[in-house]
């Protein structure tokens, strides 16, 4: 089913949260709302489920405009990042009740049950009170009770906050497993940049209730509109440094140059963003500086290198170096990925 938002806004007493907002969810896609706390993300898919009423603009499902009609008539799955499971039903009668609630036959709401259990890989567990499941079992439950109903629209709000690490990685793929088994249309709200890059086709990045960038993770990644984006997406973060452009050069501060045909004649300062990836030995050298800290992270290494001017710039490489720190260095970038940004932030 394809969800679309027209000019969304929601206001809380005078306070304009999201303001004339515009997203087109795909049919059968996955999509993360992706940002900082506090952003609107939440916000958002509350009026895409019908809990909050919309102050202006329209939401559709289809054709069909559901502005108006509440959340139960909207056939919505959901999955919030407490699991709300009622504690005193085991997990067949959790997943069934929307079936009991909606008075399906008990052979039929068996059948269904069943077929869910085995999609969620919890057909064991299925006599246990939430209390005796884990935390990602419990997850399993909720999933499973979201989508018993067959709704039009999964929507998940930080699913996986409440996981511990190794779940979480686990449950990010079983997700996306059931999200493409299905087909369903969702919509993942999330402030992990990894869970929005691994699990989702696209990913709307807000910032103070708006959508800065909608694009693929691979395209949002390699391409950010600018520096708000670029320094969102990525871990260990991208560093900037401001440049001076003249002559088709830019200048770094540390004395270092780089070619810049590109670059317009009149834009005389430039911010400089450098991917962890795209500083090291690998790229040659010219690059002067000491290392000041290093951080171990078993297949990989990151370094903090201090330039000669003071500014810093980080570094990831494969495990195996033998540098220490306080050790000089001397080491290249990777030309062809850096990115160029004007003094207020604007990709250039
Ligand atoms: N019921 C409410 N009444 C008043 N203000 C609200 C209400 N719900 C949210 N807000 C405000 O709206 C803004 C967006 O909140 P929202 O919950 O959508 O953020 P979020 O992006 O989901 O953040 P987080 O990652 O922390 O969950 C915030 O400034 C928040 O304080
Ligand atoms: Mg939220």
């Amino acid at each position: 089913m394809q969800i679309t938002l027209q000019n969304f806004t929601k206001k809380f007493d005078d306070v304009t949260v999201i303001e004339n907002m515009n997203l087109e969810i795909k049919d059968g896609e996955m999509l993360a709302l992706l940002g900082p706390s506090g952003c609107g993300k939440s916000t958002t898919l509350f009026a895409i489920c019908g809990i909050h009423r919309v102050n202006g603009g329209k939401i559709l499902f289809g054709d069909q405009d559901v502005s108006d009609l509440p959340s139960q008539k909207r056939n919505v799955g959901v999955v919030f990042q407490s699991y709300a499971l009622y504690p005193h039903m085991n997990a067949y009668e959790n997943i069934a009740f929307p079936l009991k609630v909606r008075k399906d036959k008990p052979a039929d709401i068996k059948r269904q049950v069943h077929e869910i259990a085995k999609l969620t890989h919890i057909e064991e567990l299925l006599e246990r009170k939430p209390g005796q499941l884990s935390g990602g079992q419990q997850q399993r439950v909720a999933l499973a009770r979201a989508l018993i109903r067959k709704p039009d629209v999964l929507l998940l709000d930080e699913p996986l906050a409440n996981l511990d690490a190794k779940l979480r990685l686990e449950m990010r793929s079983e997700i996306r497993r059931i999200q493409l088994e299905t087909g369903i249309t969702a919509i993942l709200v999330t402030h992990d940049q990894v869970e929005a890059m691994s699990m989702c086709d696209r990913i709307a990045l807000m910032h103070d209730g708006k959508i800065v960038q909608l694009d693929k993770p691979s395209e949002m990644y390699n391409n950010p509109a600018n520096k708000f984006v670029a320094d969102f997406l990525g871990n260990p973060p991208i560093t900037f440094l401001d440049a001076e452009h003249k002559d088709k050069t830019l200048l770094l501060p540390n004395g270092h140059s780089i070619a810049s045909p590109n670059l317009n004649a009149a834009v005389k300062k430039v911010q400089v963003g450098i991917r962890p990836e795209c500083f090291g030995p690998q790229f040659g050298m010219g690059v002067k500086g000491v290392v000041k800290f290093i951080e171990k992270q078993g297949r990989e290494e990151l370094f903090d290198i201090q330039l000669t001017d003071g500014s810093i710039l980080r570094s990831i490489q494969a495990s195996g170096s033998d540098l220490e720190v306080g050790a000089d260095i001397d080491w290249g970038l990777s030309l062809d990925d850096l990115l160029f940004f004007d003094m207020q932030g604007e990709r250039l």
